[in-house]
């Protein structure tokens, strides 16, 4: 299917656009009231995780109401530890628990590597759900956890301040820690490759984690594997998103990607000069911008289109969206990038 708007794809592959393409993080979410209507009349998260139609709805809410330029599927970067066979429970107000931990070698005996038709069945066919339903309207973007991030989740046993038990896991244990990192690596590099064949057009890595580890043990127990992932994924563009990892940029640059996002603590300009011209940037605007006025919103945001420049760049926040943000202002936002960028692109 031919799409009818291809802005971010060609912005990942470094092609000359139009305009700068804009999507959120978190975009499908309780920023929106449809969202929570449909979230409300189910048992929880996992229900509309799990159930295909309900799941290209609201993936494509943000298109039809935030007028985005991308899509991106309705899931949760935790469904790859389930289908390992590590349970989560997404706990009201409070996010993900995993009642049984993994961080010994019984624990890790119990874990698999997924096989994505029979484990996650569920979201690729929602991707199938949700092409069908967008008709080539914009890109449909599949996403992962990088292995590091799941790792945590995994370790922890929930989101944690300091994750000082998967930390400590790289000292205590380092070699349990590269045996999971193995599974996981596997299994997500099949997931990836399955959305893909689904109909997924650029794929995301999320390394939400990548910031509190020392540089040393990043380089050993996170970008191996994430590159490991982007050599393996040559059929669509990948961006790889490392929360904090302000460290690792220059490292960045050598990944078989296209894009790499940067969060909202990052220079524009000194991670231009780390991740060097050859790669597209995405983001990075402080989702706390979209708590003020609407006079504020447009001139910050004009701000950073200009330090970003016309070409590859794909405007995001740093991260998520937060879930008590007024959607009148991430139009706003939405707007003002169209906008601006269209009028100063010839
Ligand atoms: O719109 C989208 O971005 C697509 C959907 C999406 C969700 N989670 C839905 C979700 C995506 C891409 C994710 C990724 C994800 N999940 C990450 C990586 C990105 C990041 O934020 O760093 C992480 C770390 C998770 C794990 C996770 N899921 C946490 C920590 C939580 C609880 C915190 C929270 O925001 O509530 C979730 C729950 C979750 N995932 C929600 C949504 C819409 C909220 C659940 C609800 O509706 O009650």
């Amino acid at each position: 299917m031919q799409l009818k708007n291809d802005l971010l794809i060609r912005a990942a592959k470094g092609e000359t656009v139009e305009r700068t393409p804009v999507w959120l993080m978190r975009q499908a979410g309780r920023i929106l009231p449809e969202y929570r209507a449909v979230r409300e009349s189910l048992s929880g998260f996992k229900e509309l995780v799990e159930t295909p139609d309900l799941a290209a709805e609201v993936t494509i809410q943000p298109v039809d109401i935030l007028d985005v330029d991308a899509a991106i599927i309705f899931s949760d970067i935790l469904v790859v530890p389930e289908a390992m066979g590590c349970t989560y429970e997404m706990v009201e107000k409070r996010g993900p628990w995993f009642p049984k931990t993994i961080r010994t070698e019984a624990d890790l005996a119990r874990l698999r590597v997924a096989d994505p038709h029979e484990h996650l069945g569920y979201v690729l066919e929602a991707i199938k759900v949700t092409k069908k339903a967008l008709n080539g309207r914009v890109p449909l973007i599949g996403f992962a956890g990088a292995p590091w991030t799941i790792l945590a989740y995994m370790v922890e046993g929930s989101g944690s301040k300091t994750f000082s038990h998967a930390r400590g896991l790289l000292y205590t244990n380092p070699k349990l820690a590269h045996q999971m990192l193995r599974m996981i690596t596997d299994t997500t590099i099949a997931y990836l490759k399955a959305q893909v064949e689904a109909g997924a057009n650029l794929i995301q890595v999320f390394d939400s984690w990548a910031g509190i580890l020392p540089p040393a043990h990043y380089r050993e127990f996170s970008l191996p594997y994430i590159s490991e992932i982007c050599n393996a994924i040559n059929e669509v563009p990948v961006t790889v998103f490392a929360k904090g990892a302000f460290f690792a940029l220059e490292d960045f640059s050598k990944l078989n990607c296209e894009t790499i996002g940067l969060d909202w603590n990052m220079d524009i300009k000194t991670s231009r000069a780390q991740v060097g011209p050859n790669k597209t940037l995405q983001g990075n605007m402080d989702p706390c911008l979209l708590y003020s006025s609407f006079e504020t919103i447009q001139h910050e945001t004009i701000k950073m289109l200009k330090e970003f420049g016309p070409q590859r760049h794909i405007a995001n926040l740093g991260h998520g969206v937060y879930p008590d943000t007024d959607p009148e202002k991430v139009k706003c936002f939405i707007q003002t990038v169209k906008e601006y960028s269209a009028s100063i692109k010839v």
